[in-house]
């Protein structure tokens, strides 16, 4: 038996596989462009174990993507690849089109090929599971009940809009010709091999070379933060014994403005690594323009997923974080990696003289 992931070099992705092999035996085929985002330091502790299959390459290629279907005959295909960071999207939306949305359309034709051409008792066991995202929801005012699977949609970025579009082809595929889907629309994740261009990983990153801490706007945005290993053991529960063609909303009750969780990395890093120079982190903050269209805050009901499926997160906001900033402290090997010249061009083009 095997499975088959897509983005499985990505920050999510890559933690599914180390996951899986640590917790399995059964083969699993990952197929990743290796992006900017995708690395595959993070998987060197994989090098050599043939449980890990690695396949460098695009989800927008059909042939591929068949070829790899025949060849390992998967029970399942986990979709995790994606372009992923909204300001990227600000900048230059056309590669979410790209791979969000065309990308998903072809991963949907080639999987409908070859499911439709599984003898019946794997036909039925056959599941595909997309990994989506809280922001296709939209922004919520600050009283409103969390995100619930019956929202309507209504994304705000062009990186949420490519997600949404893909969930809808995801689920069209379901109602019209029966491919055996499940859908995971998941809050803010945070944790190892995390890349230094979203919030939390970038604020530990900058603090410990001495940088500014860039807050957008008044800082006061609420994301609700789940660690990334519990992202993956919903995933396996979902994949495991979701009901075909439903939706479940994944989260970790953990909603925080943005300046608090920034102003919890420099408190721990007060404690972990003290600044030569004696003085708190703190003082490194820096507010810096708003990004467009910033959606002020995401929340999650993930009672659905407790309900039916049992889950539940085991992390605490309080004991993820702290794993996370320990263990970019003793990985920066990781961070070094992936400082590659293109994300050095990525820091000068967002923050310019700003975030610095
Ligand atoms: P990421 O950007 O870290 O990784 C994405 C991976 O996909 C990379 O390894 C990249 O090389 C690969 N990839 C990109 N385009 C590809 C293509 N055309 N073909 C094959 N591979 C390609 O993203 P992530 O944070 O790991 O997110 C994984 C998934 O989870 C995404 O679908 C994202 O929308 C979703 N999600 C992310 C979060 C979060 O907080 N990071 C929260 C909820 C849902
Ligand atoms: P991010 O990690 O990019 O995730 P998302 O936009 O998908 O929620 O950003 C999390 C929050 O942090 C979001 O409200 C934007 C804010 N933010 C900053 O204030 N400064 C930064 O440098 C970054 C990258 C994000």
């Amino acid at each position: 038996m095997a499975i088959l992931v897509t983005g499985g070099a990505g920050f999510i992705g890559a933690n599914f596989v180390l996951d899986w092999v640590a917790q399995t035996d059964e083969k699993i085929i990952n197929l990743d462009k290796l992006t900017y985002a995708g690395n595959l330091q993070t998987l060197a502790s994989l090098e050599g174990d043939p449980q890990h299959v690695f396949v460098q390459g695009d989800i927008n290629d059909g042939a591929l993507l068949g070829q790899l279907l025949t060849e390992h005959q998967p029970r399942a295909v986990i979709n995790f690849a994606a372009e992923s960071h909204v300001d990227r999207s600000i900048h230059g939306p056309e590669d979410f089109i790209q791979t969000n949305i065309v990308g998903t359309f072809r991963l949907l034709e080639a999987v409908r090929g070859y499911w439709k051409g599984l003898p019946e008792a794997l036909r039925e066991s056959f599941r595909l599971l997309h990994v989506s995202t809280d922001e296709v929801y939209g922004s919520l005012e600050a009283q409103a009940p969390a995100f619930t699977e019956q929202h309507a949609y209504a994304p705000n970025s062009p990186y949420s809009a490519s997600k949404a579009a893909s969930d809808h082809l995801v689920r069209s595929y379901h109602h019209t010709y029966g491919l055996p889907v499940l859908t995971t629309n998941c809050s803010n994740n945070y944790g190892p091999f995390h890349f230094p261009e979203k919030l939390i990983p970038l604020v530990i990153v900058n603090a410990l070379a001495g940088k500014a801490l860039p807050i957008y706007g008044d800082g006061q945005q609420i994301r609700d933060w789940l660690y990334v290993k519990d992202h993956c053991s919903a995933i396996r529960r979902v994949l495991e014994a979701g009901q075909v063609g439903e939706v479940y909303n994944v989260g970790g009750w953990n909603e925080k403005p943005n300046l608090e969780i920034v102003e919890r990395i420099c408190g721990l890093l007060d404690e972990l690594q003290p600044r030569a120079d004696g003085n708190p982190y703190h003082n490194q903050i820096n507010f810096v323009a708003d990004r467009p269209g910033h959606d002020r805050r995401y929340a999650i009901d993930a009672r659905k997923l407790e309900r039916e499926l049992g889950w539940k997160p085991s992390e605490t906001f309080e004991t993820g974080i702290r794993k996370t900033v320990e263990w970019y402290l003793a990985n920066q090997w990781w961070v070094q990696g992936v400082q590659s010249g293109s994300y050095r061009d990525w820091v000068a083009r967002q923050y310019g003289g700003q975030g610095e």
